[in-house]
């Protein structure tokens, strides 16, 4: 029997020209080939193929980044005039721990709320609890606090932090600024903060304050920069003295203050909007 052929490949001069002319171009040179490099393209064919991919260069590339933070926090902030944008619920671990509280200054904050024993305290936008819990522990024996929020996972983590401090005179509730869920004159004390820029309604949100309060009663309003909804004291002073407050004094620097407001002794219970 004859052998098989072992190769039925074309010769050399049967093969036609072009077919000869790509084998060449995808040949390495012999002396790079040998010394264990990878085979290298061919440049021609390379540009050819594939259009060359230089990365931006990296101030151009963070400079876009920057860009692109500055827009989507104004257009967060603008989009929050209109509809109710609250800081997402899976952020809040950025307000929690020691680091959280160095940073927008927590202890500081407490201070200049003016807790006292027995006082009767609300927060609106407790969130998960930065200053709800160790309020509710500075207005011991007697006092309480009461947190409201509109996001049912904020509640459930703010509920879950108090249970594991161990404080039992923090109550959370689910509800909206402009519409609390709450009987009027019923608290010494109503604080807001980095809240009141995220609520549509501001003016509403500060009128339901109001309603709640006691006579006599403190409004207490943080503020931090750079929280993308940051309000400016005159702006909070603006708004307060619409809904029906006394400015009392104010703490802090413009990046970081605390401005109270008072609900007059002898201010006429404030009606329900739909009372
Ligand atoms: C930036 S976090 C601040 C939390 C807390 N005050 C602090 O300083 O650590 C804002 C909180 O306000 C709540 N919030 C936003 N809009 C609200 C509204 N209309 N009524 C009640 N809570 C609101 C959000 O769900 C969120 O928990």
């Amino acid at each position: 029997m004859a052998p098989a052929p072992r190769d039925h490949r074309p010769g050399r001069a049967q093969r036609p020209a072009a077919a000869r002319a790509t084998s060449v171009a995808r040949r390495p040179a012999r002396g790079l080939q040998s010394a264990g490099h990878p085979p290298e393209p061919a440049r021609g064919l390379q540009s050819a193929a594939s259009p060359s991919l230089h990365p931006l260069p990296r101030w151009l590339r963070v400079g876009a980044l920057g860009l692109a933070l500055v827009l989507g926090t104004l257009a967060w902030r603008w989009a929050s005039r209109r509809w109710s944008l609250p800081c997402p619920a899976w952020l809040a671990w950025v307000l929690e721990g020691d680091l959280a509280d160095r940073l927008t200054g927590t202890a500081t904050t407490l201070d200049r709320l003016g807790l006292a024993p027995g006082l009767r305290v609300l927060e609106v936008g407790p969130g998960p609890g930065r200053l709800a819990i160790p309020a509710a522990r500075r207005v011991l024996p007697h006092g309480a606090v009461v947190g409201i929020d509109i996001q049912p996972a904020m509640l459930d983590r703010l509920r879950a932090r108090a249970a594991a401090a161990g404080v039992t005179n923090l109550t959370a509730l689910h509800g909206d600024a402009r519409d609390l869920p709450l009987a009027s004159e019923q608290f010494d004390l109503v604080f807001f903060c980095t809240v009141l820029g995220e609520v549509p309604d501001r003016e509403q949100a500060l009128r339901e304050a109001y309603r709640v309060l006691k006579p006599g009663g403190r409004l207490s309003v943080t503020e931090i920069m750079p929280d993308p909804h940051y309000q400016s004291a005159a702006t909070v002073t603006r708004l307060a003295e619409i809904a029906g407050f006394r400015p009392e004094r104010r703490l802090g620097r413009w990046h970081f203050y605390t401005a109270s407001f008072r609900k007059d002794p002898g201010a006429p219970a404030a009606p329900r909007p739909a009372d």
